[in-house]
């Protein structure tokens, strides 16, 4: 009985050193074929009542082109172009979300006003905004300052909670919805060109 299973131990053992060169590839593949772009942010929507806040806070008109870097389910966009006239494009990384989004602008009949992009935002073309919107992180926002500090006068930056480290902001102000018990969420307006804050 301990003879036959050793020799069986020793068959599997064989067999493993002659196929771990086929076992690590299938296990690679395997891996590869369920890898997929993780996010620098996870998504998490923002609150309508603070979308709404944000674009108010960046006087947002028809004349407005509105970037939502890193767009989620759209909704900023979405509000830009239906409740203030402007058009928008919305940027992210989540093929689902920007699937969901195109979708959701056929439906509402919008897509002549919105455009959404499968890109890195850190890599985004964005030239042609006049209004940007954020809900990242502190350290995305800081890889994109520089990017905010190369663009033309007058781009209004709505970021949610998240501030432009070592920028003065234009104003910041609270969202809460009545009723609401959770911390408020901060809002920061900044205007290019950005002002460095000054030390004391
Ligand atoms: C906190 S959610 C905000 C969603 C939406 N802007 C809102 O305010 O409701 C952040 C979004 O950024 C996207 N994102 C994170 N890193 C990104 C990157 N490097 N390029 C494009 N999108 C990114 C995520 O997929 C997610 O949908």
């Amino acid at each position: 009985m301990v003879r036959v299973v050793s020799l069986a131990a020793l068959t599997v053992l064989v067999a493993l050193s002659l196929f771990s060169g086929e076992i690590k590839q299938l296990f690679a593949s395997r891996r590869a074929a369920t890898t997929v772009a993780i996010p620098d942010v996870p998504f998490v929507p923002t609150p309508p009542h603070v979308v709404d806040a944000m674009l108010r806070l960046a006087k947002v008109t028809a004349d407005d082109m509105v970037f939502d870097l890193g767009c989620g389910d759209g909704r900023v966009v979405f509000a830009a172009v239906r409740e203030f006239g402007a058009r928008g494009v919305g940027i992210d990384t989540n093929p689902a979300l920007i699937e969901a989004c195109r979708t959701s602008a056929a439906a509402q009949k919008l897509e002549d006003q919105v455009e959404f992009r499968l890109e890195d935002i850190l890599a985004s073309d964005l030239a042609e905004a006049t209004v940007i919107t954020l809900y990242l992180s502190q350290e995305m926002n800081n890889k994109l300052t520089p990017r905010f500090e190369t663009l033309p006068p007058g781009v209004r930056i709505a970021s949610h909670d998240f501030e432009l480290e070592g920028i003065q902001p234009e104003r910041v102000e609270q969202a809460s919805a009545i009723g609401h018990r959770t911390a408020p969420h901060r809002i920061y307006l900044y205007v290019t060109p950005l002002t460095p804050l000054s030390t004391p």
